[in-house]
Parts: C-alpha cells; sequence; structure tokens
C-alpha cells in the first residue's frame, strides 16, 4: 500500500530534492510524493518540485489575518491531496493547535540540531558560541511545543576550530539529505509510530534523543568536509 506524502518548504528545499531523489532511486520505499506545499510564493522548492512533477501549492501567510485563518486554509488545501504523512522540509511557520492536532502521530519535522540543544533559529552559530565539539540534526515527530516532540533520528557532525556558521551549516545538511528519506521510508512502510507522545520504532520505545544514525548499518561516512 503506497504513504501519500505531502511536503511543506519555505525555502530553497535541498530536503525536498532528497526525497525526490531518493524515491527516484527507489530509496524511499512505499512513499509516494502527492505534493510540495509553500507559504512563500518564491520559494526555490516550488521549482524543484514541478521540475520533478510533483503537483504544487502556494499559500502566502502574510493574506490571512491570523495563524489559525491560515493553517484552515492550509489545511484545506493540504486535504485535497490526501496525505498520509505531512513532512516539515524547512517550513518556517509555527503551527496551531487544532492543525498540530489533526496530523498527530503523521508530521514530521528536521530541525538543525541535537535536539534538545538549540530549539528554534540560528542553531549552528548558537553551536559554535557554545564552543561544542559536535552538532547535528534531529527529525521528530511534531508536537505542539516547538520542536520538542519525540525525536526520531539524529545525524552527528563534528566541529571543527575553524568552521564558520556556514560551513557548519552545510555539514549538517548533507547529513538531513541521507536522513530525512531513511525516515519517511520507515514511516511509509509502517515501522514507526507515535503512541501517546513517545515515538516507536518496529514496536520499541526510541530513546528520547532518538536513534544514532551512525550507530545503525549505514554505509560509512567518507565526506572530507
Ligand atoms: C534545514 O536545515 C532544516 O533543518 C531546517 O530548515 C532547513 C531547510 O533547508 N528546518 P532546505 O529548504 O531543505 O534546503
Amino acid at each position: 500500500m503506497s504513504c501519500r506524502v505531502a511536503v511543506l518548504i519555505s525555502g530553497s528545499g535541498t530536503n525536498l530534492q532528497a526525497l525526490i531523489d531518493a524515491r527516484q532511486h527507489g530509496a524511499l520505499g512505499p512513499a509516494e510524493l502527492v505534493g510540495v506545499f509553500s507559504n512563500r510564493p518564491g520559494a526555490g522548492g516550488l521549482e524543484r518540485a514541478e521540475r520533478a512533477g510533483i503537483p504544487t501549492c502556494v499559500i502566502d501567510h502574510r493574506q490571512y489575518a491570523d495563524r489559525s485563518a491560515f493553517d484552515q486554509a492550509m489545511q484545506a488545501a493540504l486535504e485535497s491531496w490526501q496525505p498520509d504523512l505531512l513532512v516539515l522540509a524547512g517550513f518556517m511557520r509555527i503551527l496551531t493547535e487544532p492543525f498540530v492536532t489533526r496530523y498527530a502521530g503523521r508530521m514530521l519535522n528536521i530541525h538543525p540540531s541535537l535536539l534538545p540543544r538549540y530549539p528554534g533559529l540560528n542553531t549552528h552559530a548558537r553551536a559554535l558560541a557554545a564552543g561544542d565539539a559536535e552538532h547535528g540534526a534531529t527529525i521528530h515527530f511534531v508536537t505542539g511545543e516547538l520542536d520538542g516532540g519525540p525525536a526520531i533520528l539524529q545525524a552527528r557532525v563534528p566541529i571543527k576550530a575553524s568552521d564558520t556558521a556556514e560551513q557548519l551549516a552545510a555539514r549538517v545538511q548533507r547529513k538531513e539529505h541521507q536522513i530525512y528519506p531513511a525516515v519517511v521510508r520507515w514511516f511509509s512502510e509502517g515501522r514507526l509510530t507515535m503512541q501517546q507522545g513517545h515515538a516507536y520504532m518496529d514496536g520499541n520505545a526510541i530513546h528520547p534523543t532518538g536513534l544514532d544514525w551512525d550507530a545503525l548499518d549505514n554505509a560509512p561516512d567518507t565526506d572530507p568536509n
């Protein structure tokens, strides 16, 4: 059975591209990318979707009086795709409680830090300023708590003494592009669930900081950067 996935973006959509590529290489399991939604008319990811033949929908949040009105319009648009899963991939909006409740257990987000460290913005600069030895990305189920839902998978990268925030962001993003397709595949295969606010993989509770990508059976990381 296929799993209908809608991807929500606000920006360049490199994570969306990773999902598109994975799908084209048969690496997304039964997940099917049924639509890409953006709250920003110029989002680069829209072109990526169009190039891949995926339907797009743009609703500019600035046209709505408040979050609630925007979320209702967004929900109506998304429902026309009958999604089984919503994938937030650089979607820069805080969601209202009814929207989060509607998609509880079937909405994922990727955040560029090793949560619970650095929820919110400017994560790379914050990790550098703190003198951390490592940084990374976390994929989690979305709940009402900003960047606070149960973690599913984390990928770590080292921080080098010479790093700028941009260099560090690029290193983290290369990991993001590996881990998001994997998690979408797991979900689409029915392996991943959220129950009573906890994440489960194959029926086993996932540790609060998520599974560790490098501890899983993956190809060795040969990234020199
Ligand atoms: C990623 O770094 C992701 O972690 C964060 O927003 C960024 C989106 O990048 N939530 P892109 O649009 O997928 O290139």
